[in-house]
């Protein structure tokens, strides 16, 4: 059993956290944030995950899960301490590290004995190094430390999983301590053979940013072929399907539509295009994916402009706002790009999503919140699905078309077709699927 220290109890923190007690290590989570703290020792969790809840307050009950706002209790009794901090992007792309150096300081002030320091928020490549000079700097006793590198691959909504059984464990070490303590951490994933792959620690800071950025260049990739698809009379559908089945492809992230969001991917790339930039490199395939997937949402706006004419005065029902299923997470989601385009054209919205209103709300109070879907669609001209949240996949047409004022429909993320709305008297549009789209006029 490993003694653990977790800086930062959002989502990286508090799942990873949970995770580790739930191997059966004993693990305090730290965060400055005293209302946090105060509901997390009641069991409620601060946003949504589906199943944190339930694994929180087992290892709560089972002792092996704790919370606190005091870091000098947190690292008391600890062999390692992972920053989980938030690192957001700044005005200019780059990843802010404020937060992540002023818990170095305060764990260099504290430190009296031998401890690993890992990061596990995700850093610009040199900032261990950086974190090692702050950490050594403040130190008040002649004590060893070494600092690791162990990013995460944990997808919002299933990270539990992701967590639990991962494809694989980077850790970049440059000590043999070091590295057998991360291993230790990790034992109970030896059983599920999962791949521990060992690397130095810059190595590790650079996997993360090189995993997001290659998987955001895929979205937008096939965002692309979309787009030709269109234009060529093709379907994106058995393009992507096709395409997958080669191994070396893979059939994964190669769904079209509005594009990347959330918290990682448009922030890493950012923060990549940086990096290489200070670096005197280049990273032209990546600036490249985040400049697609920034002209998506007007792509979607010349799509509703197209079904239903000009926009100005019309009543358009957003089914969805998260930046996708099953969390309520809106950080560059596309649908504040839409709000932003629709609202600009004059057009009345009414919004429904089953878990991310109440975060919605905070900037934008003035949209029209719904219930249900169907609430939503009441007297709309058209409706955009813009989450593919599973209870979208089955609406009732019929309702629908007897509801709505209009009969438009733009399917943001590909889940009808248009025979099936047809039947139902709707003008479907879609992306990346000639036969499926409503005609240019
Ligand atoms: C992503 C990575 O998948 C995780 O491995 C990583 O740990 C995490 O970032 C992070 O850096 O912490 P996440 O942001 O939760 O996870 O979400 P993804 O499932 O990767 O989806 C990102 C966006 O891409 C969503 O807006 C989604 O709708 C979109 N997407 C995804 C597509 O448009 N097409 C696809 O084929 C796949």
């Amino acid at each position: 059993m490993i003694r653990i220290c977790m800086v930062g109890t959002g989502y990286v923190g508090l799942v990873s956290g949970a995770c580790m007690a739930d191997f059966g290590h004993r693990v305090t989570c730290v965060d400055i944030n005293q209302e946090r703290i105060e509901g997390l020792v009641k069991g409620v969790i601060p946003f949504y995950e589906p199943g944190l809840d339930r694994l929180v307050l087992k290892n709560v009950d089972e002792q092996r899960l704790t919370f606190t706002t005091s870091l000098a209790e947190g690292i008391k009794d600890a062999d390692v301490v992972f920053i989980a901090v938030q690192t957001p992007m700044s005005e200019s792309g780059e990843a802010d590290l404020k937060y992540v150096m002023k818990v170095g300081e305060e764990i260099g002030e504290l430190l009296d004995r031998y401890m690993v320091i890992v990061t596990k928020s995700t850093v610009p490549v040199g900032t261990n190094r950086a974190l090692e000079k702050i950490i050594r700097a403040k130190l008040t006793t002649d004590v060893e430390f070494d600092m690791a590198s162990n990013p995460e691959f944990l997808r919002e909504g299933s990270s539990i999983e992701d967590f639990m059984r991962p494809d694989r464990v980077v850790i970049g070490v440059d000590s043999e301590r070091s590295e057998e303590l991360m291993r230790e951490i990790y034992r109970p994933l030896y059983l599920s053979d999962t791949p521990m792959v060992k690397t130095g620690i810059e190595t590790a800071e650079l996997v993360k940013y090189a995993s997001n950025s290659f998987l955001a260049v895929k979205i937008s990739f096939i965002n692309e072929i979309a787009k030709l698809a269109e234009a060529v009379g093709a379907d994106v559908f058995d393009v992507a399907k096709a395409m997958g089945l080669d191994k070396r492809i893979g059939r994964k992230f190669l769904h079209p539509g509005l594009g990347f969001g959330g918290s990682c991917l448009p922030k890493d790339t950012n923060a990549i295009v940086h990096i290489a930039a200070e670096a005197g490199s280049e990273m032209s395939i990546v600036r490249a994916a985040i400049e697609v997937n920034r002209n998506i949402p007007g792509r979607a706006i010349a799509k509703a402009e197209n079904l239903v004419g000009d926009l100005t005065g019309k009543t358009i029902a957003l089914l969805g706002l998260a930046f996708k299923p099953n969390t309520d997470d809106i950080r560059s989601a596309a649908s504040i790009e839409l709000v932003k385009l629709l609202e600009a054209k004059g057009c009345k919205l009414r919004v429904h999503d089953p878990a991310a209103m109440e975060n919605f709300k905070l900037f934008h109070p003035d949209l029209t919140y719904c219930q249900s879907p169907y609430e939503a669609c009441e007297s709309a001209d058209l409706a955009i699905l813009v989450t593919e949240w599973n209870q979208y996949r089955q609406l009732d047409f019929n309702w629908l078309a007897e509801a709505m004022t209009g009969n438009a429909f733009l399917d943001c993320r590909n889940v009808y077709d248009r025979p099936h709305l047809e039947k139902f008297g709707f003008k479907y549009d879609c992306f990346g699927r000639a036969d499926h789209s409503w005609p240019v006029e």
